[in-house]
């Protein structure tokens, strides 16, 4: 089963105008420098830069997604953003469930199965996170927690088409740290078994499953190759043309 590469950029709360459609050009002008790629490629800016970053990158095959939406379609939500909003103003991607949504904000899995379901249905592709904590790590409980998460937090109606996974252990976000490649094939492996429980075998092999957590230019390429691994969501380096593209580069 092929399932091509997808290299997603969370840029988190950061960007103004200048520097966030500067980047968002630079990886654009990457891509075209390179002609073909053999990966495809995500950002997800903040909300005040998705209009102009989508028309800054018209015609090109860089994706815009948003790092959130909320769970209803319209109302009194103030401060809230809808994910057919989202879809209006040119995403084609959102990212549900990351970790900082789920502490800062206590998010659970049945909220982001309700922000998965309702993207979906305006015809968003999300990513949706899962990834245990460090105390859930250090006691043993990272295989119960992803398998947990993936029951919660995927809706039953998810393709591979309309929906990536991105597993990311919380511990390992921002800080440097990342599992042993061997960690990291093995808790991919368990979440394609999980997936293939819910959705079907067909549906899990097709699935992207990506990694994240501290992915870098040094470390990306072994992650990379290892054979669940389809991708990585990617924070700090995605705000560095150069660190961003060279993790792409490195897909085998
Ligand atoms: P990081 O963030 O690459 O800076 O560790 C990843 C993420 O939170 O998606």
């Amino acid at each position: 089963m092929s399932r091509r590469t997808l290299i997603a950029g969370n840029w988190k709360m950061n960007g103004m105008s200048f520097d966030g459609i500067a980047l968002a050009k630079g990886v654009a002008n990457k891509i075209k420098a390179a002609g073909d790629t053999s990966f495809d490629m995500l950002i997800c800016p903040p909300y005040t830069l998705i209009s102009s970053v989508a028309a800054a990158l018209s015609g090109s095959p860089l994706s815009v997604g948003a790092q959130d939406c909320h769970t209803e379609e319209n109302g009194p939500h103030t401060g809230d953003i809808s994910a057919s909003m989202l879809k209006d103003i040119g995403c084609s991607f959102v990212i549900v469930g990351h970790s900082e949504r789920r502490s800062n904000y206590g998010e659970n899995d049945a909220k982001v199965l309700s922000k998965a379901k309702i993207a979906n249905s305006v015809g968003l592709n999300t990513v949706i996170c899962i990834g245990e904590t460090e105390t859930e790590r250090d006691s043993s409980e990272t295989i119960n927690v992803v398998k947990a998460q993936i029951l919660g937090s995927v809706p039953d109606s998810a393709t591979a088409k309309n929906t990536v996974v991105a597993y990311e252990p919380v511990w390992a976000i921002g800080t440097g740290r990342t599992p042993t490649n061997d960690e990291v094939q093995k808790v991919h492996a368990v979440i394609r078994s999980q997936l293939a429980l819910k959705l079907g075998a067909d549906t899990a092999n097709s699935i992207r499953l990506l990694y994240g957590g501290s992915m870098n230019p040094e470390n990306a390429k072994e992650l990379l190759s290892l054979p669940d691994v389809d991708g990585g969501l990617i924070g700090g380096a995605s705000l560095r043309v150069n660190d961003f593209w060279a993790i792409g580069e490195g897909c085998p």
